[in-house]
């Protein structure tokens, strides 16, 4: 089994820390109360927290779901400590044989968080394993092979699973069923990453005015990670090229240095919007057609580039393949075709993203 990437200071167990993740922790919220946007996650979640915690019962095992960089390991790591139990961190792929899952479930202390990254990567016999330790807090071990073999069943502690997913419709049903709480989480709206990026240049004691705050959001296609990033590298041009502040116009500069439009479209965003127009006329394309265009792994493309593109209006989804808006032919300064054929409502429509 790989390392496990611990995340939270006092009460964990830290193997195979960088010091990009280090730095990444230090502008991690610690509480739910610091914890800015998903309102409506939070609430929820604040009522079971408090009703477990008044029970005096560990919390039902968690789903989070949705696009990558909006916050999920950093809630795991909230609920942790809300319920003031320690955090195991693994995931999906590193978890590679039964025994991998074994030592990692006997190894909690009752009520503890176990986080389980990209939980849809799980292999079919470590989900096995599983079930009955989410269901029954148990571990049945097959001992010895053939005729002759026993099953035994160990009780382990009660604890929490807290599994994350980019694509929740990937999970098995089975697995999907024994998480008693699921929440989905959405792209940020500009003014909340805004708030996040203050918080965090507050933390690495970087000034910043509102305004520059406020550019770097608008293009942070609605993701902290994306935002956090950001500001460590503005934060970089500031103290070479500026006064060390971060103000609206060296915002402006330093994404622009950095190829990012005034919306936050990226490169591999722009070139899979002008693939879809220059190559496929608009579209409908399919998805692993594009990404073998680009060069690209169609995952990435999926997950990265879509959700953002799909959220501005510059890409739809079809049960045919991906079409370009004429937001996106606007966005780009191309000029789109004229409309030849009525559009049907599962193509004029944005779909869900899971
Ligand atoms: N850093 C990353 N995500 C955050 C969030 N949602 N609130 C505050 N700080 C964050």
């Amino acid at each position: 089994m790989q390392d496990e990437a611990a995340l939270y200071g006092a009460r964990m167990v830290q193997p195979g820390l960088t010091g990009a993740d280090a730095e990444e922790n230090t502008l991690r919220p610690q509480r739910l109360e610091d914890y800015i946007g998903q309102d409506k996650v939070k609430q929820n979640l604040k009522v079971y927290l408090e009703a477990a915690r008044r029970r005096g019962e560990p919390m039902d095992h968690i789903l989070l779901y949705g696009p990558p960089g909006l916050g999920k390991t950093t809630l795991a790591g909230i609920i942790a400590n809300e319920m003031g139990v320690q955090i195991r961190i693994t995931s999906g792929p590193a978890i590679e044989k039964p025994g991998d899952l074994a030592a990692l479930l006997t190894n909690l202390q009752e009520g503890d968080v176990l986080f389980i990254d990209e939980i849809h990567r799980l292999s079919r016999q470590v989900e096995e394993v599983l079930y009955p330790a989410l269901e029954d807090f148990a571990l049945d071990i097959m001992i010895g092979k053939g005729p002759s073999a026993q099953s035994i069943r160990i009780n382990l502690p009660r604890f929490t699973l807290v599994g994350a997913t980019t694509r929740a419709g990937q999970l098995t049903g089975p697995l999907r069923d024994r998480f008693g709480v699921l929440l989905k989480l959405e792209l940020y709206a500009p003014e909340e990453l805004a708030r996040i990026i203050q918080r965090s240049a507050g933390i690495l004691d970087q000034p910043i005015t509102p305004e520059g705050a406020y550019e770097l959001a608008k293009c942070s296609r609605g993701t902290p990670r994306v935002a956090n990033r950001f500001l460590k590298r503005v934060r970089d041009f500031a103290t070479v090229l500026g006064d060390g502040v971060i103000d609206g116009e060296v915002s402006r500069m330093a994404l622009k240095r950095m190829d990012v439009d005034a919306l936050g479209l990226d490169e591999l965003d722009r070139s899979l919007l002008r693939a879809i127009i220059e190559m496929y006329g608009g579209g409908p394309v399919g998805l692993e057609t594009l990404a073998a265009a680009l060069g690209e792994e169609a995952i990435t493309l999926e997950d990265l580039c879509e959700p953002y593109l799909m959220q501005m209006g510059f890409l739809t989804r079809t049960p045919r393949g991906r079409c370009a808006t004429s937001l996106a032919y606007a966005h780009l300064g191309m000029r789109a075709p004229e409309q030849t054929r009525p559009v049907s409502p599962e193509e004029a429509g944005q779909q869900s993203l899971f």
